[in-house]
């Protein structure tokens, strides 16, 4: 008889929304259990957090035990930088996301450099310092834009583009003498800028075997023309067009297959999913700009509804080491994604405010972000609350799908851009 999975998805962002979609959508499921959560999914999926902890491992794993779980799905770095996965592999549950020592791809920006370096991948030219002096030394003889990164994890507000010597020295104060980042901040890695087009690439691997998603491109500022904070993401679409096959073919043999073979070669084999953030070059060249270790948010939640087939098994084969090396089945499509955010976001975004939703329309779905339930009230509870998301059989008619739903929803003090995806129609 075939295995039916019962998993346990870890998060609580519009990625998990949406890989939860998706996962419900497998005839191999027998069930779904989601931790922490939000406002959009099924309150039966949710586990109470008197029934487990992800920071606690004897609670994780006395929670795997007792429910049966035999497959574990992480969709946020945190709990991947803490080693959910290694906990997972001691009791023989695969999980879906790479080991501790794999996660410090994303980890720390020092760590991804080195990797990056010894197995020739292309991306910016760098440094690393672990004192203000010696940074502020080297940093006054580059050329600008000189870009200023913390090492570690800072919930994507640890990395300046700096434009002038003052935004470098605000910066360098940041990281070392205010210490905002806390521990994150003990290293910075000074880096040439890149120029060019982004786009986001995510590879599913079991360590050697992969397969890469339809790449998507994200709108990281705030608003409207690129312009404002950076943000998590304001939007994306996929697929990109920036990202065309002959550059794809460049991007698989000069960075996933060496870095693979480099995390194999230091005998720790990268399982899950590689986020692959690359800047391409008006000629055409990809390089690397950042490894995460999961999937990107919300990149996610447009290039999941391009996929003609059942994403779970393929998450399981990439676990445990049999992933094929082939092309996913995907539809001829474009799909999108436009974030509602509260306003204030990024830096301090309005909490808890009233949400009205129109149900579901033709193809468009809504994944949830930043939203809770109150009293049968939805309200919001984070700064990025909704995506809106829509895919049909091309990126002007999605977008224009995701727009007029944006129309109907009724959510006062909020934002979102109106030019997603704009440089692709
Ligand atoms: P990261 O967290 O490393 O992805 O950096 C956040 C954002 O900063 C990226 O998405 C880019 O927009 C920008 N960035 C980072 N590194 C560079 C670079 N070397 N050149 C140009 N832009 C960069
Ligand atoms: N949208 C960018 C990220 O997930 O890192």
């Amino acid at each position: 008889m075939e295995t039916k999975f019962k998993v346990l998805l870890i998060g609580s962002g519009g990625r998990e929304h949406a890989l939860a979609h998706s996962i419900l959508q497998s005839p191999l499921l027998e069930e779904l259990k989601v931790f922490p959560g939000n406002g959009g999914f099924d309150p039966a999926l949710i586990l109470p957090s008197e029934k487990i902890s992800i920071t606690n491992k004897e609670s994780f794993l006395s929670y795997l035990k007792n429910s049966g779980t035999n497959f574990v799905v992480v969709g946020p770095e945190d709990p991947l930088v803490a080693g959910i996965a290694d906990w997972c592999e001691e009791v023989n549950i695969p999980c879906f996301g790479p080991s501790a020592y794999c996660a410090q791809i994303e980890g720390s920006k020092h760590f991804a450099k080195e990797m990056m370096k010894k197995a020739h991948v292309p991306t910016a030219s760098f440094a690393v310092f672990e004192d203000h002096n010696s940074a502020w030394a080297y940093a006054q003889k580059q050329i600008l834009p000189l870009v200023v990164k913390a090492d570690g994890l800072a919930a994507g507000k640890g990395v300046t583009v700096a434009t002038t010597m003052d935004e470098v020295k605000e910066a360098l104060n940041d990281i070392f003498i205010e210490q905002k980042f806390g521990e994150s901040g003990a290293k910075v890695v000074l880096e040439s800028f890149l120029e060019g087009n982004e786009a986001s690439l995510f590879v599913i691997t079991d360590g050697k075997n992969f397969m890469c998603l339809p790449a998507a491109q994200d709108h990281k500022r705030a608003f409207d023309g690129d312009i404002g904070p950076n943000t998590g993401g304001m939007g994306a679409y996929a697929p990109a067009p920036i990202l065309t096959p002959s550059i794809l073919k460049q991007v698989e043999s000069s960075v996933i297959i060496p870095m693979l073979r480099e995390f194999r070669e230091a005998k720790h084999p990268y399982k899950g999913l590689l986020y692959v953030g690359l800047m391409i070059s008006p000629e055409g060249k990809a390089n690397v700009v950042e490894f995460n270790c999961r999937f990107g948010d919300p990149e996610t939640q447009c290039v999941l509804r391009l996929l003609d087939e059942d994403i779970l098994p393929i998450f399981h084969q990439a676990s445990t080491g049999s992933l094929e090396s082939r092309n996913i089945k995907l539809k001829n499509a474009a799909s999108a994604v436009v974030v509602l955010a509260a306003k204030g976001y990024p830096d301090a975004p309005m909490k808890g405010l009233p949400l009205e939703v129109p149900p579901n329309e033709g193809s468009v779905l809504v994944f949830h972000a930043g939203t809770k339930w109150d009293g049968g009230k939805l309200l919001s509870s984070g700064g990025r609350i909704l995506g809106i998301t829509s895919v049909s059989e091309n990126l002007k008619d999605s977008l224009q799908q995701c727009y007029s739903h944006l129309d109907k929803i009724n959510a006062p003090n909020t934002f979102y851009r109106r030019d997603i995806g704009k440089r692709a129609i």
